[in-house]
């Protein structure tokens, strides 16, 4: 037998391995809470259960590879053409397409750091080379360094908003001025994973951007606000090239039936999903105003989840919240992200937060 393996892409090289919210622990230990995946706390919305039920029963056959039913809900929902319209395994997977769509060896994907943690993984697997822009000591993207770093070379440009981990956003105005200064022929991603969560008036709905620049692409996803992210379904809207560059790249069949008709279930429940999420979002303020006045200086945040920059203490207090009953998801030396979650969740972890900043 031969001593070589297979050879594989030298890019593969030294990946950062995507590491998943750590799991709630097992049942039989302290009651536990997972708030480290920016999860939906609630279950599935009313009607989607019976939905989902009742695709399960044709799981032998492929699922509608166009997502037709899907986009034309899509369609109406957001006022724009089938065609501006591309769905994948989650919006992640539709990142990962628009990076096998614009960029390999040789060019750049310029993206705020610290960020969401796949596009270094997914830039790195398309080949390309991230240029990571620190966000602002205030935890907010630094639009007008993002511009600055645009090459030649240049093909994708991320913005995160609200960002992960921080929550931050970055408002109308500034968004505006930072797409004036991109050339038109390199595609800027607004990644809107939270955007349900948002109430800052100033902050924009990617999509109406979208409508009059060609170069920009919204990402949008069911996983959050939806609370579908175990169904593996997100989606762009773009124009014609990018949008069609999308059907191309996409893993054939890669959005499940059950995901398909689940996701329609859920847009037709908007009522009680926006109940939901502004039950969230009454949540989210309380986290925030307890920590602010356990005297934590906390970014002003727009989506689930807060961020506290706790630097070398950062492992200490995840672990702390863990034997406590609440799984956060630390940054090692930089801070933790927790989600919000069920009010006795959050009060977990508002009391660990509590202790620790007694010991300041
Ligand atoms: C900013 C951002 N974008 C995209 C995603 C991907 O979500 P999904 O692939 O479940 O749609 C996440 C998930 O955590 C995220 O935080």
């Amino acid at each position: 037998m031969s001593e070589t393996s297979p050879k594989l892409r030298a890019e593969l090289e030294g990946i950062p391995t995507y590491k998943p919210g750590k799991p709630a622990a097992a049942a039989d230990g302290p009651v536990a809470y997972k708030l480290s995946s920016n999860e939906n706390p609630y279950p599935p919305l009313p009607g989607v259960m019976e939905t989902v039920t009742a695709a399960a029963s044709s799981f032998n056959r492929y699922p509608d590879m166009a997502c037709t039913a899907l986009l034309a809900e899509l369609s109406e929902r957001f006022a724009v053409p089938a065609s501006h319209l591309a769905t994948g395994t989650g919006s992640v997977g539709v990142a990962q397409q628009l990076l096998q769509a614009t960029s390999g060896p040789g060019d750049e994907v310029i993206y705020a750091w610290r960020s969401f943690e796949a596009y270094p993984i997914i830039t790195q697997i398309s080949g390309a080379t991230s240029v990571q822009v620190p966000l602002t000591p205030g935890d907010v993207h630094d639009l007008d360094a993002m511009a600055g770093a645009i090459t030649d070379r240049t093909r994708l440009i991320f913005v995160c908003n609200p960002n992960n981990p921080t929550g931050t956003v970055v408002r109308r105005a500034e968004l505006e001025r930072f797409l004036d200064r991109v050339p038109s022929d390199v595609l800027v991603v607004l990644d809107e994973a939270y955007r349900e969560f948002i109430r800052d008036t100033e902050v924009p709905d990617g999509v109406e951007i979208y409508r009059e620049r060609p170069n920009v692409c919204v990402l949008r996803t069911f996983s959050k606000a939806y609370g579908l992210a175990g169904l593996r379904v997100g989606f762009a809207i773009a124009h014609e090239p990018v949008a069609a560059a999308l059907r191309k790249t996409a893993v054939p069949f890669g959005v499940s039936q059950i995901a398909q008709d689940a996701a329609i279930a859920s847009l037709r429940a908007e009522d009680e999903l926006i109940g939901r999420v502004g039950s969230l979002v009454c949540e989210r303020n309380r986290v925030m105003g307890t920590l602010r006045d356990q005297g934590w200086t906390v970014p002003e945040t727009q989506a689930n989840f807060v961020w506290l920059r706790l630097g070398e203490r950062t492992a200490a207090f995840a672990q702390a919240c863990e034997q406590a009953g609440a799984v956060v998801r630390p940054f090692p030396g930089e801070g933790v992200r927790v989600t919000v979650g069920e009010t006795e969740a959050n009060d977990i972890f508002l009391k660990v937060a509590e202790g620790f900043r007694k010991e300041l």
